[in-house]
């Protein structure tokens, strides 16, 4: 534990691969991971211990080729490690974009990430994987959501946009006026406030929970993961808690494997984010739960149970049917 607080304690460096001399070449040395999910790379899933955190999030996001020179608005990026999502100005729902002006096409599935921190992550995703759904960051720093959209305008990206909102206030109203279905939510190690009174900070709340399983599509996932177990278990519980709506993706796709305890042996991203990067450079794990939504494309085990009972109603009226015509046929 002592490890995982430093870590969360260390300053957010985020630097170009120009700053740290390391080129996309390098990427010979590091193996490619298995998916199920998106197309991925050859990304620093295995890695050379002598590099530091911020040398491996240069690598693995390498070819994104991000500037650092960033226009005065953006300025110098250097942002508090922690807010607290429950101070007034927070509070405030945000303004809904036109999501026309945003997205090319707004009617692509969607993907959200809450807590997107400083956006590189899904910058990645939208780039190799575009055309196929608009990507959308949610994200409670300020700077880091205007340097992640200078970013976007620079690589000149359609398909993926970022808002300063709190989650917790604006995750609804934000893809409840979405013209597209919600196909995947993903919270990446969250914040974790330790203290056990700043627990109702941490971004995951039931009411956040309902949302998104309210507004995922039949079929659409949610992927949590925290490489600290207290934040990953009380994320699980919320979730595991909605299992009349939601199956957990060991149960229907055999390729995604879990150990004894029911956490994801790996993730289905393609990417790790810069602060899974960080963790594990420091030996921790990760803990990880993907669920997917019951509905047209996966029934879960009640709607199967409801859709037995169905049958076995619909076979005992044949038979009484039958009986009565008989009877109906003996007295005629
Ligand atoms: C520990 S960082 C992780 C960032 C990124 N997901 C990753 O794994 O590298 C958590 C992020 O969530 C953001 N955050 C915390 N509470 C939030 C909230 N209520 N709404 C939106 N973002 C929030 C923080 O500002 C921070 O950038």
């Amino acid at each position: 534990m002592a490890t995982t607080r430093a870590l969360l304690k260390s300053p957010i460096i985020i630097s170009s691969s120009k700053a740290t001399n390391i080129t996309p070449n390098c990427l010979h040395k590091y193996i490619s991971k298995p998916h199920s999910f998106f197309r991925t790379n050859a990304s620093a899933y295995e890695y050379n211990d002598e590099k530091n955190s911020p040398q491996l999030v240069s690598l693995e996001y390498a070819d994104l080729n991000l500037t650092d020179k960033f226009c005065e608005e953006v300025g110098h990026v250097r942002v508090r490690q922690h807010v607290n999502p429950l101070r007034a100005q927070l509070m405030i729902p945000a303004q809904v974009p036109d999501w026309n002006n945003v997205f090319t096409d707004a009617t692509l599935p969607l993907m959200v990430d809450i807590g997107s921190g400083s956006g590189r992550f899904l910058l990645w995703l939208a780039k190799t994987n575009p055309h196929c759904r608009n990507y959308l960051g949610i994200e409670i720093r300020e700077k880091l959501v205007k340097r992640a959209n200078y970013w976007v305008d620079e690589l000149a990206f359609s398909n993926i946009h970022y808002i300063f909102a709190n989650a917790m206030v604006s995750f609804k109203q934000l893809v409840t006026t979405y013209p597209g279905p919600l196909k995947l939510v993903t919270i990446l190690c969250p914040d974790p406030h330790f203290k056990k009174k700043h627990h109702k900070r941490r971004v995951v709340q039931k009411p956040l929970v309902d949302s998104i399983v309210d507004c995922l599509m039949p079929g659409g996932q949610v992927f949590i993961q925290s490489d600290i177990f207290d934040v990953a278990l009380d994320m699980r519980n919320y979730f595991d808690a909605e299992e009349e709506r939601l199956v957990h993706i060991d149960n229907i796709d055999s390729t995604m494997h879990c150990n004894n305890e029911g956490w994801l042996l790996n993730s289905p991203l393609g990417i790790r984010t810069e602060r899974e990067i960080y963790a594990e450079n420091e030996g921790a794990q990760i803990y990880r739960r993907m669920y997917q939504k019951v509905g047209a494309i996966f029934p879960n085990s009640a709607f199967l149970a409801a859709m037995e009972l169905s049958v076995l109603v619909y076979e005992f009226q044949q038979r009484v049917i039958i009986l009565l015509q008989g009877k109906l046929d003996h007295h005629t």
